[in-house]
């Protein structure tokens, strides 16, 4: 951090809050709220007369609460810049002056009680996303009742607790009576690898690594504490981690298969008594102990939502971000320009959180030095003229990519296409085809429904497959020499967002007995959360159909992945049993109400087009747009 704060070519911005992020890849513009710190940066030697003279004491949230601080401080020991700062809630006021006495004593004037927040703006080519992570909070596991008994910790604390900068510098002990434990009981995945109600369902990569380091930390400070360790298996698969272990075990740490039901505590001695299951044993056992230990789980920040916003980031089912491709770009987002470091897309310990870091400043490098970029050759574009300016392609872009569309002031959309991702919600979603998606233009696709569907239809299955997942999954299977039904013909596009209603409907009119749209699952689409606007879309046609009289189940939607080659052929077996229940009278029928619908549709569509051409003929010096 040293370094960083020191080197020529790096601006540090602390205490400092990132506000707005606009632009893409090459071309960010960054805001940044630079807060207030009431203590000029530049002239404050941290000599600490303030602190001894501030009235306010509150506990320290950087030693987890075992010691305190006053309203002004030095956020940690090494904080970079090494200068006080003064916390506006915790201080007596200075609006007006309340107390005052920090300034007093300052000799050097740094404190600045009218200091406002500065607002920055940078820009830059690229931005690497490294917020780290949150802590689980076992407030929520009543079992191991860490509110309620003063002896159980966890493993945050029994940092601060054991580290020679915390609070007692090193002298550890237990809360209760200051004395070393005898016997410490460490639990592990506390929050982790949990399908009940309470934690999350991941396991949090480094918990087992830390107590094995702990366990032999107190080892070697306190040589007669009985160590054990409750576990579900212990995952010790990094370089030289195995060694550790063995070297905990030679050391006499306990490791015990199984974790307590639950946690009693003598109300006299403080002493806690576990009832755990021994798995290797098959034997329910109380065990006792002066202290516990929490190892309490990794979870994603609990602000994650604003990164996301800012970044227009994608996010997996546990809550971390997701990475674009996850073998093949591991440290790129989704949103060009934009890269992960460390916890922030899952969790992991410091040397790989190094390694991702590296990899992610040698991405961004490999960009800040080319006189070009690239960008996807499949994007949207907009033809103007058939633009209304509704906005809807607005609203729907998973990248914000597309700007300008305003029915008050009449200009059209406008399609960045360094932005762009070419997912094709767009093009689905416009009412008035004035958005194609490059390569997947609707003509292309609805003449591959009329060829597929020329001859036979009735021995064909429809499918839509996008290419990351779907299109992926019935690759697997085909290599895996899965057996299914050969009735399917697949029309792929790259996202299952770019399935337009009209190519369903269209497929349907041309006597396709079964239609099915297949995505990615909803966490996986690679282009942020454009198949939710998939679900949304085949919902109203679910309406649509059986408004018409048409079998809704006709559409069949499934979201299968690029690993699930099995499910592939499972449901194209089921869904093939599914054609063959589809009459011939039926069809007929289907064929007959959506022509009858689509002319009345596209009667009452050119009604509208020539009242809009009216209108603009009627305004002299408007430009007139008769639309193809
Ligand atoms: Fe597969 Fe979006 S990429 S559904």
């Amino acid at each position: 951090m040293m370094d960083v704060g020191r080197h020529p070519n790096i601006n540090l911005y602390t205490f400092s809050e990132v506000e707005e992020v606009s632009g893409y890849i090459g071309n960010f513009n960054v805001k940044v709220r630079k807060k207030a710190r009431f203590v000029d940066e530049t002239d404050c030697n941290a000599c600490g007369e303030c602190e001894k003279v501030c009235p306010v004491i509150v506990a320290d949230e950087f030693q987890q609460g075992f010691s305190s601080r006053k309203a002004i401080y030095m956020p940690f020991p090494q904080a970079v810049p090494s200068v006080y700062i003064l916390n506006n809630e915790d201080c007596l006021g200075h609006n007006p002056i309340a107390c005052g006495k920090c300034a007093e004593v300052c000799e050097k004037d740094c404190i600045d009680f009218d200091m406002k927040d500065e607002i920055i703006e940078v820009n830059v080519g690229a931005v690497i996303v490294a917020t780290g992570m949150d802590v689980y909070d076992p407030t929520e596991m009543d079992e191991y009742g860490y509110t309620k008994h003063e002896n159980v910790i966890t493993s945050m604390e029994f940092e601060r607790l054991i580290s020679a900068g915390g609070p007692t510098e090193g002298h550890f002990f237990r809360p209760t009576d200051r004395e070393v434990p005898k016997k410490i009981a460490f639990i592990q995945c506390v929050g982790s690898r949990s399908h009940s109600a309470t934690g999350n369902p991941y396991c949090s990569n480094i918990c087992c690594m830390n107590t094995i380091k702990d366990s032999l930390l107190i080892n070697d400070h306190y040589p007669d504490t009985e160590i054990s360790v409750f576990y579900i298996d212990i995952r010790a698969f990094g370089k030289g981690f195995e060694n550790l272990y063995v070297r905990s075990k030679k050391a006499g740490v306990r490791y015990i298969r199984g974790l307590p039901g639950e946690i009693f505590e003598d109300p006299k001695t403080k002493n806690l008594t576990l009832i755990v299951e021994d798995t290797v044993t098959n034997t329910v056992k109380d065990y006792n102990f002066d202290m516990v230990v929490l190892s309490v789980g990794v979870i994603p920040r609990r602000d994650s939502d604003v990164v996301q916003k800012l970044l227009t980031l994608s996010r997996t089912e546990d809550g971390f971000f997701m990475e674009s491709h996850p073998k093949l770009k591991p440290v790129d987002a989704p949103t060009g320009g934009v890269f992960f470091a460390g916890c922030v897309e899952y969790p992991k310990d410091v040397k790989d959180s190094v390694t991702q870091a590296s990899a992610a400043v040698a991405r961004a490098e490999v960009l800040l030095n080319s006189d070009t970029i690239s960008i996807e050759a499949i994007t949207s574009e907009c033809f103007t003229e058939l633009c209304t300016s509704c906005g809807i392609c607005t609203n729907v872009c998973p990248f914000n990519a597309i700007v300008g569309a305003d029915a008050k002031l009449g200009t059209p959309a406008e399609v960045i296409e360094a932005l762009c991702k070419g997912c094709g919600t767009c093009a689905a979603e416009c009412n008035f085809n004035a958005l194609s998606m490059k390569h997947f233009e609707d003509a292309q696709i609805t003449t591959m429904i009329d060829a597929m569907l020329d001859e036979n239809p009735m021995e064909k299955v429809t499918v839509f497959a996008c290419n990351w997942c779907s299109y992926a999954g019935a690759d697997l299977a085909g290599l895996s020499r899965l057996q299914y039904p050969t009735s399917q013909r697949i029309i792929r596009t790259m996202c299952s967002g770019r399935v337009d209603s009209d190519f369903v409907l269209h497929a349907f009119e041309k006597g396709a007995p079964i239609v099915l749209v297949s995505g990615c699952h909803f966490v996986d689409c690679h282009y942020i959360d454009a198949n939710r606007w998939t679900q949304k879309r085949v919902e109203k046609l679910w309406d649509k159909l059986e408004r018409l009289g048409i079998r809704p189940e006709r559409l069949q939607l499934e979201w299968i992945s690029a690993a699930e080659g099995q499910r592939w052929a499972k449901t194209m077996t089921e869904i093939d049993e599914m054609r063959k229940n589809v009459t011939e009278e039926e069809v007929k029928h289907t064929i007959k109400v959506l022509k009858e619908d689509r002319e009345k549709a596209e009667a009452k569509r050119a009604k509208k087009q020539n009242k809009r051409i009216t209108s603009k003929t009627d305004n002299p010096g408007a430009e007139i747009s008769v639309p193809a």
